[in-house]
């Protein structure tokens, strides 16, 4: 038996007392005076008190733990980024782009499309028209004469009614939409391929109309 323990009386367990005094505090008043106060003071203070201190958090759980953030430096990493790259040669749900004449506007030899591969219907026109007033016209202006923004401060922008416009081969407008040209960035991002395609038809669509436009003016 440990030193200190004392042999098992009846009355320390419970025979002939039970039920006279079924709790006893032995931790003196002084002691349960404080946690009662302690209660008190935390309790008080749960709803409608403003603090600048954070809360008292009793069971912090899972709220705090180890994790990595956004764009964040790692050291556990050796080239020190967070965030890491898709392993090599993985393509994302959806993003496997077979069809080479609609994602890139070329053929399987890998030449440019002289004919768009969506057909022109008036929805797809009325798409490109919407989309060609929203990322074209600032600078080649609605009507496609380049008289944009750019042209306004000297930067010649190139009229969708030029000549080398006029006989692009369709691929070569949706690939330079895509890829940007010379001063012309890039919109491969904000605007999808299908919408690059009806942006297409839509400067098909303008070219028409000029031409119809100048017939009717010479007749
Ligand atoms: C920020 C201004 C800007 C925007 C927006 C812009 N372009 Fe351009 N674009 C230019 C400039 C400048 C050029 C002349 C590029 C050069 O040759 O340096 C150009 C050239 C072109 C050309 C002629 C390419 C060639 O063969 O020389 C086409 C076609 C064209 N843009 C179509 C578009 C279409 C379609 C959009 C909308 C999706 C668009 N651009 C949006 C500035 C812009």
């Amino acid at each position: 038996m440990a030193s200190g323990a004392r042999p098992l009386t009846p009355s320390r367990l419970g025979g002939g007392e039970r039920g006279r005094r079924p709790f006893q505090w032995r931790g003196g008043t002084s002691r349960l005076a404080l946690i009662v106060g302690l209660t008190l003071a935390n309790v008080g203070c749960v709803r409608g008190c403003t603090s600048s201190k954070p809360p008292i958090h009793l069971n912090p759980n899972m709220d705090s733990q180890p994790k990595a953030k956004p764009q964040a430096e790692s050291a556990f990493f050796y080239d020190g980024a967070t965030m890491r790259q898709p392993v090599a040669g993985t393509i994302a749900r959806g993003e496997l782009h077979e069809d080479v004449a609609f994602f890139e506007g070329k053929d399987a030899a890998g030449q440019l499309l002289a004919k768009s591969p969506v057909e022109a219907t008036p929805a797809v026109l009325a798409r490109g028209a919407e989309r060609f007033d929203i990322y074209c016209a600032p600078c080649h202006d609605r009507r496609g004469d380049g008289k944009g923004v750019l042209a306004s401060r000297g930067v010649p922008t190139t009229s969708m009614h030029a000549d080398k416009v006029l006989t692009a081969l369709d691929g070569h407008i949706f690939n330079v939409i895509s890829n940007g040209q010379g001063l012309m960035p890039a919109y491969k991002w904000p605007i999808p391929p299908a919408d690059r395609w009806a942006i297409v038809a839509h400067v098909r669509a303008l070219q028409q109309q000029r031409r119809a436009e100048a017939e009717g003016a010479a007749q």
